[in-house]
């Protein structure tokens, strides 16, 4: 007789950097639900509900069929109850009264409204949504006093929101690497976040930058940007300094996702190339519909520009460090999370995109390709395109 084995229990690890989770899955349906609850959860700052929502979307994301009844649930890791009670109800009655509740609650669109906006976190958003502001809009009739990021997100709202395509990325970056070359010669640039993870789409285009002899990229994001702001390529930019010293930003520090990288969060001024103008004029019949949202914003460039505006996150890492960027860059943010979760709670390790420190030994772990940190780790290696935890 075969022993009784449950092959969910046999097949699925607890940590989502111990799996592999495609970019396309097969319960979209009940990972969207769960995901609104954990992004309501994040705007009533509570992290640890959000965290354990995110976790449970991304168990069904690795399953390698679409759920059918709770039986297939059975012996799978970090489904709580909460998860579970959601999961039921939208199998048996089509849909989830609290996630419907929450879709539709004031709060949470008003939140999600808000934080569309770049430059605006999830503290501003409240504190506007609690003086009574609901939609971009309303920062405008009442004269809200903005910061210079939230100046630009207003003022290029409309193309932000509009999702960047995989040929859009592919265009900025030609532009970042003749950049970079003019004032750096044999400096290596890389596609980072969802992109290298094999997204079609993004709400931003990642990038890391290095150079194989150490100390040549110091100072470099300057001369970049300045190089960038000449052609006329930039609507908007703040560079930051590096900030990283091994000595404080060791181990002693508190485990945070915010590294101390060389960095820049700039919009991009794209001009629209012969193939993407036909599909401009695709999202432009479909904008006739929504024509008054275009008209309140009467700052933003006319929907027949030849240009739109992206947001491009730059950051620049030293070469002894470029494989924990590299990991620490590529995402999901779940993913990393965990990634510095299973470190610190397995292994005795603490991760960051700087480095490796291992406790245990008392040492900082080198490394020169992300290959060599899952080692590091014990993990088995798992390739940007499924870690779409
Ligand atoms: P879309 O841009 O929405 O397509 O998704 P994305 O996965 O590219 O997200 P995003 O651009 O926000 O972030 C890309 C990766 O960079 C993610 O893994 C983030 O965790 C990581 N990231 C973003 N900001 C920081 C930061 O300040 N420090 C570190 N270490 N990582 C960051
Ligand atoms: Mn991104
Ligand atoms: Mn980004």
């Amino acid at each position: 007789p075969k022993p009784n084995i449950d092959p969910n229990a046999m097949l699925m690890k607890s940590y989502a950097c111990q799996r592999r989770t495609p970019l396309k899955h097969h319960n979209s349906f009940l990972t969207d639900a769960l995901e609104i609850l954990a992004q309501n959860a994040e705007y009533n700052d509570n992290e640890g509900r959000s965290v354990a929502f995110r976790r449970a979307a991304s168990v069904l994301k690795a399953l390698p069929h679409r759920v059918k009844s709770m039986e297939d649930l059975r012996s799978l890791p970090c489904l709580g109850d909460h998860s579970q009670r959601v999961i039921k109800e939208i199998l048996e009655d089509g849909s989830s009264r609290e996630v419907e509740s929450t879709r539709q609650s004031e709060q949470y669109q008003a939140i999600k409204a808000l934080t569309g906006i770049f430059g605006v976190g999830v503290r501003t958003a409240d504190r506007w949504f609690r003086e009574g502001l609901r939609s971009p809009d309303d920062l405008i009739h009442t004269g809200q006093q903005l910061n210079r990021a939230q100046q630009a997100g207003v003022q290029y709202y409309d193309d932000l929101q509009k999702p960047v395509t995989k040929a859009e990325a592919d265009v900025i970056s030609d532009i970042v690497e003749k950049a970079v070359h003019a004032v750096l010669p044999g400096a290596e640039i890389q596609l980072m976040g969802g992109f290298r993870r094999g997204k079609e789409v993004g709400h931003d285009v990642d990038f890391l930058i290095t150079h194989p002899e150490e100390g040549k990229e110091e100072g470099l994001m300057p001369k970049i940007t300045n190089w960038l702001e000449e052609q006329g390529l930039l609507l908007y930019q703040k560079t930051t300094r590096n900030s990283y010293l091994e000595k404080m930003d060791g181990p002693a520090r508190a485990p945070n996702n915010m590294d101390r990288f060389e960095r820049c969060f700039s919009i991009f001024k794209l001009q629209a190339s012969a193939e993407s103008c036909t599909s401009n004029s695709t999202a432009s019949v479909q904008d006739v519909s929504t024509g008054s949202e275009t008209e309140r914003h009467s700052d933003q460039h006319s929907e027949a520009s030849d240009w739109r505006a992206v947001r491009v996150d730059l950051v620049v890492s030293p070469y002894s460090q470029f494989a924990f960027a590299t990991l620490g860059w590529t995402g999901s943010k779940l993913f990393e999370r965990e990634l510095r979760r299973w470190a610190g709670q397995e292994k005795h390790m603490s991760l960051s995109s700087h480095a490796l420190y291992d406790s245990k030994q008392n040492l900082y772990l080198r490394a020169k390709t992300e290959e060599e940190i899952f080692a590091y780790l014990g993990l088995e290696f798992i390739p940007p395109s499924e870690r779409n935890a």
